[in-house]
């Protein structure tokens, strides 16, 4: 069954490590990274973009597949299946559709209006016992077509917002979705330990996982981040994996092209890197 990430994220807050969210794409993709948490006894947060969202058929069409899986798979660890940079709308269709936690990505509207629109979903996920996140400064790069400036958010406006009874809050820190520049200045840790301090025991949220150095991630996880957003790298491994399995004409097999075997490498190089994010996070056993 799906749960509301709540009690993951406030474990993993006070054991000092994070859950790891991971978008999917597909059924490859949700079945790779549900296995894997299997395996290594850890929570697991399997994050849908609008986008995604829209290629998967639909909100409905996801929590159908994801709860066949967890039934299907005899997944037993806790994961909950949230909705990425939703929309207002797109947080009010998640909510109706059945998804366990959801996004609500306010952070380009002014801070007055993010805040009321936040609280109207507070109020529904609440009676829900839906889990609910919420951006204050927006992340940097684009991602299915959520562009944002890279900011570092304003460490009272994260505490106006925590306090509306959020479950977790995303600040922006410096940190980028997809690949970092060369010239990337890192993330500012001077701006996460201000905004710890002001939200306290609320779960910060770490957004553009891929490519963050491994020193850089254990020590935003000391400084209070208990969930990290994963999406980047595991495209950039299926697509690797898949380049590969093509280039050695393996697709050639038989009658012809069986997509069963054509996306096995890609959902393997998956379950590799979903592997590696969670030794890194620390979530491994914490099931
Ligand atoms: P990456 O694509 O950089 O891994 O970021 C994922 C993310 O933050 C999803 O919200």
């Amino acid at each position: 069954m799906l749960v509301s990430a709540k009690e993951m994220l406030i474990k993993a807050k006070a054991g000092k490590y994070a859950v790891g969210q991971f978008n999917i794409n597909n059924l490859e993709w949700t079945k790779s990274i549900l296995q894997t948490a299997q395996e290594l006894q850890s929570p697991v947060i399997l994050g849908v973009s609008e986008g995604a969202g829209k290629y998967m058929c639909g909100y409905k069409t996801i929590v159908g597949m994801v709860n066949g899986m967890l039934e299907e798979l005899n997944i037993t660890v806790p994961v909950a299946l949230h909705l990425d940079h939703g929309s207002f709308e797109g947080a009010k269709a998640c909510i109706n559709a059945g998804f366990s936690s959801i996004m609500f990505d306010g952070s380009h509207y002014p801070i007055e209006e993010n805040i009321a629109k936040t609280t109207e979903l507070v109020n529904a996920c609440n009676i829900l016992g839906l889990s609910l996140e919420a951006e204050v400064g927006s992340i940097g790069g684009e991602e299915d077509g959520v562009v944002g400036a890279g900011e570092c958010a304003d460490p009272d406006e994260c505490k106006a917002v925590a306090d509306l009874g959020v479950t977790m809050l995303a600040a922006g820190i410096g940190n980028i979705h997809g690949k970092y520049p060369e010239n990337w200045a890192g993330l500012s840790f001077e701006t996460l330990e201000a905004i710890q301090e002001k939200t306290g025991e609320m779960p910060l949220v770490l957004h553009g996982g891929t490519g963050i150095p491994a020193d850089m991630i254990k020590k935003a996880i000391s400084l209070g981040v208990a969930k990290i957003n994963v999406n980047t790298e595991c495209q950039l491994s299926f697509q690797e994996a898949t380049r590969k399995y093509i280039e050695e004409g393996k697709d050639l097999q038989g009658k012809g092209f069986d997509p069963r075997k054509l996306l096995a490498p890609g959902a393997e190089a998956i379950k590799a890197t979903v592997k590696e994010k969670m030794e890194l996070f620390g979530s491994v056993g914490k099931a």
